[in-house]
């Protein structure tokens, strides 16, 4: 369990839109990816989560409600701390809250990939209840920031990884 002062020092989780563009660049540097997510999230095929302190954004994760690589689970991706935030929960809050928007659209599981070298990531995800699930040849592009059209593509070799979700009934009446 965290300390008191922790929780008290912890940023706020919402929902970021369009008035977070610039913001978000202490998160998502590349502006063509930062207007990208951005336009995605305004259209609703995905959800972006921001972490804040006071009003600067620390931390930023992308919820893409389609499947993505492990249909029919919504894809959860672009996860990232501000290196001066890492190791204070940060990453685990911006998570916890991204399974409360997915459960709350009826999913009963969540994916994502995580690079075969990124051991930090991998153990924030298991502690969350995440499995590895199996190899995945995980497709990259980059974006021109005026057009949004692709610019590079690669492919990265990750680990496909899925978490169950509580499943979310009605509430019931009041004693
Ligand atoms: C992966 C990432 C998002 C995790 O974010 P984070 O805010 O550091 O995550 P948390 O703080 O919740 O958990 C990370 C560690 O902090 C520790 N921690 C969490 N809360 C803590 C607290 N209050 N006090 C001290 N330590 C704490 C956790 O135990 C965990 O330790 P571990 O790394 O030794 O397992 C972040 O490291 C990051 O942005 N990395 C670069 C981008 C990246 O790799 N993204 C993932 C792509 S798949």
């Amino acid at each position: 369990m965290l300390h008191p002062d922790v929780v008290a020092a912890l940023p706020v989780v919402r929902i970021g839109c369009a008035a977070d563009e610039d913001g978000l660049a202490s998160v998502i540097p590349d502006p063509g990816r930062r207007a990208w997510r951005i336009r995605n999230a305004e259209s609703g095929t995905e959800q972006l989560l921001v972490a804040e302190e006071g009003s600067r954004i620390v931390g930023a994760v992308s919820i893409r409600w389609n499947g993505e690589c492990d249909p029919p689970n919504p894809w959860i991706y672009g996860g990232e701390v501000e290196e001066a935030w890492r190791g204070q929960g940060v990453g685990s809050l911006l998570w916890r809250e991204a399974h409360r928007a997915c459960s709350a659209r009826g999913a009963l599981a969540v994916s994502l990939d995580v690079d075969s070298t990124n051991a930090r990531a991998r153990r924030l995800y298991e502690r969350l209840g995440y499995e590895v699930v199996g190899p995945h040849a995980h497709q990259w592009v980059a974006r021109d920031p005026e057009t949004g059209a692709v610019a590079a593509e690669g492919v990265a070799e990750t680990w496909l990884m899925r978490c169950r979700l509580p499943v979310v009934g009605p509430a019931s009446p009041a004693p």
